[in-house]
């Protein structure tokens, strides 16, 4: 088969937060797929950027005290040091907020402009008058207009399920501000998905997607499609429309062009046709995995945009399920919101890879990482059977043979069978069902383990007239091994790289058919510890560790670590009693109060917390108090928060306030009597 030219995303994180298991399960999955069809030869890209976009990430700048653009650096930089501590080998990893992602999001909408696809409509939202910002409907809260629940989303109640408008909520205030948000008229721009329907309903059917996801475009396709709203008014951390000063394009429709601009950066870089992979008639390929939760976004807008602006659409957008832990929702209490950093922190990314890959099929159900049976199946399978089988082997044949194989194959019948699997295995790679190829990988592990068990080389070479035996024996079965790592290799390409250096041989995917005869390997090296539990355990305590508190809380803990929930992050439950004593609440003075240049909400506190010790804190509330007027009052800060480096210097912990924020910000205080220093129980 001629090499195929085949370009993968993966979907774009928010700049906005931290890589965590559940991210990394389609990182994972599309690394494995991306380095699979590198390995059979083919012409492949893998290509992603951060999300860093929209009204999350401005307002949480805005709370940190920082630009945006500072705050999307700095994030970006973490994500990809997550992303290669787990081995995920993008060809490049860049941002939405690029020049490429600007030209392009400016000509494709032009086009659609020219085409007539965008259409101009006034409308009425809510509208925060202390912000003079309107808001996202998960920017309202207040209660459900059907069963009058208090503190709802603006559009969902959880209490009783109802889903409605944000205009339709009772009592609406801004989750910004505290403010009562008004109705306000403004012009935005439309997208006409609609005139896309016939071609959407052939190209959801063509193969494109997944049956299930499929089904569930039918019933939106049966609903009928809607105009799409792609504007959004200043102030909004984004593109600006071309021609329409002070509107931006809404988040969602740059992102998926972010796909084109980091290729596009690449390709600059690489010397690479871009068009020949882009326009209308390319026989390049083209795949977008996804999570199955943003497959509106792919499936009608992202294909009914590239086919009004004259590119190619996907040849597929493979989406998968959720990720959930120990048969749960990830959940901060239970520490089971794994960080992609305290992961690593812990235990070996291989680890993961690995009981992902043996987990995944094509489909879309969700998959659990149970840390029971993670621990249980990663000692099994990889440890128990496949470096078992290299370790039992090596051994001897640096000892006793010189560290050379046998010049002959002492099973060719065994050999091959492990050989002729990897046509059916390279199509359960192909087809993503990773579960089938491990399967079928592990029961050869079995083969091979029993080949060895039989012969029993530790016995042959006691015996001086069966060394050559032996000698047969252990080369065959690194031989075995061989074979299995070739074809593990996209699943542990770190494991893949130490096993190379041990064979003096590269594992590709046209190497494994021919043996290693007559050939000098290395000295063996431990490849794979096992999974220490209390490595698990560890993991999973600082995971709870890491409990912060939402800005939306009635209490608003104040300083640069309050962090804004993602739409795809697992709302916190209860926490334990132990969980809130390993917080460090004190009584402090305020001894020196300043305002903070260059940025508008903070104060700069100086605080005395007792024993002569003094903090300094940066805390959001210049809105609420002149800051010359808190000097000598007390107050409550958390202690034992990790200091934070912000650009204006160090913030050493958080001071307690209760309100919605804004200018209704109210610092908590102790009664006379408390002094500098006291524990807060
Ligand atoms: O849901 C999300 O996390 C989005 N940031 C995904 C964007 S994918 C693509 F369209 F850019
Ligand atoms: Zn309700």
């Amino acid at each position: 088969m001629p090499p195929r030219k085949i370009l993968i995303t993966s979907a774009l994180p928010y700049a906005n937060g931290p890589i965590h298991l559940g991210h990394l399960l389609e990182y994972i999955q599309t690394d494995i797929w991306s380095r699979f069809q590198k390995a059979r030869g083919h012409e492949c890209y893998y290509v992603c950027a951060d999300d860093a976009h929209g009204t999350p990430i401005m307002l949480k700048a805005q709370q940190q005290g920082m630009d945006p653009e500072q705050m999307i650096a700095e994030t970006k930089i973490e994500h990809e040091a997550d992303f290669a501590g787990f081995a995920i080998g993008f060809d490049n990893y860049y941002s939405t907020h690029s020049e490429e992602n600007r030209e392009f999001a400016s000509l494709i909408y032009q086009r659609l402009d020219q085409a007539g696809y965008i259409k101009r409509k006034v409308i009425s939202q809510l509208y925060d008058p202390q912000k003079n910002m309107f808001l996202p409907d998960r920017f309202v809260k207040g209660d459900c207009p059907k069963c009058g629940a208090v503190d709802q989303n603006g559009d969902s109640c959880d209490v009783c399920g109802a889903t409605y408008s944000p205009t339709d909520v009772k009592n609406p205030r801004s989750v910004v501000s505290g403010a009562t948000p008004v109705l306000k008229d403004s012009e935005h721009y439309f997208f006409d998905l609609p005139a896309f329907s016939q071609m959407l309903q052939d190209w959801t059917r063509s193969g494109a997607l997944q049956e299930e996801m499929a089904n569930k475009l039918q019933e939106w396709f049966n609903d009928g499609l809607q105009m799409w709203d792609i504007s959004r008014d200043a102030p909004y951390f984004g593109f600006e429309i071309p021609g329409a000063p002070g509107k931006f394009f809404y988040v969602w429709l740059d992102a998926p062009i972010g796909y084109l601009a980091s290729f596009k950066h690449y390709c600059n870089q690489h010397n690479i046709d871009f068009d020949s992979f882009w326009r209308p008639d390319s026989s390049a390929e083209v795949y977008h995995f996804i999570g199955k939760d943003i497959i509106y976004f792919h499936s009608l807008f992202w294909p009914a945009m590239l086919e009004g602006a004259g590119f190619r659409k996907p040849n597929a957008v493979y989406a998968h399920g959720f990720v959930t832990v120990n048969g749960a929702k990830m959940s901060k209490s239970r520490g089971t919101f794994i960080k992609a950093r305290t992961y690593l922190d812990n235990l070996n990314p291989e680890y993961l890879r690995y009981y992902f890959a043996s987990k995944l099929t094509s489909g879309i159900t969700d998959l659990d990482l149970n840390l029971d049976d993670f621990t249980q199946k990663v000692n099994a399978d990889l440890v128990g059977k496949v470096v078992n089988i290299a370790s039992r082997c090596a051994g001897f044949i640096s000892k006793r043979f010189d560290g050379k194989l046998a010049a002959t194959v002492a099973e060719p019948a065994l050999l091959n069978g492990f050989v002729a699997a990897g046509d059916s295995i390279a199509d359960s790679f192909e087809k993503r069902e990773f579960a089938r190829a491990i399967r079928d990988i592990m029961a050869l592990a079995d083969k091979a383990n029993q080949y060895i068990d039989h012969k029993a080389p530790w016995v042959l070479v006691k015996d001086e007239a069966r060394q050559q035996e032996a000698h047969a024996v252990c080369s065959m079965g690194i031989n075995l091994f061989r074979v299995l790592m070739h074809y593990l290799k996209p699943v542990l390409p770190v494991m893949a790289g130490e096993v190379e250096l041990f064979l003096n041989s590269e594992l590709s995917w046209n190497t494994y058919q021919s043996p290693l005869v007559d050939h000098a390997i290395n000295p063996f090296q431990a490849l794979m510890q096992r999974v220490d539990p209390l490595k698990v355990a560890a993991m999973v305590a600082a995971s709870t560790e890491n409990l912060q508190a939402t800005p939306q809380a009635p209490t608003t803990m104040v300083n640069s670590n309050t962090v804004t929930s993602r739409e795809r992050e697992p709302i916190s439950d209860t926490v334990s009693i132990d969980d809130f004593a390993k917080i460090d609440l004190r009584v402090a003075r305020i001894v020196a109060a300043s305002a903070v240049e260059g940025a508008d909400k903070l104060v700069q506190l100086q605080l005395d917390i007792g024993n002569g010790e003094t903090r300094q804190v940066f805390a959001g509330i210049k809105a609420a108090y002149v800051p010359e007027d808190l000097v000598g009052r007390s107050t409550v800060m958390v202690a034992n928060l990790a200091p934070r480096k912000m650009r204006f210097g160090l913030s050493e912990g958080m001071v307690l306030a209760a309100g919605p924020g804004g200018s209704e910000l109210f610092i908590l205080s102790p009664d006379d009597g408390a002094t500098a220093g006291m524990r807060v129980k």
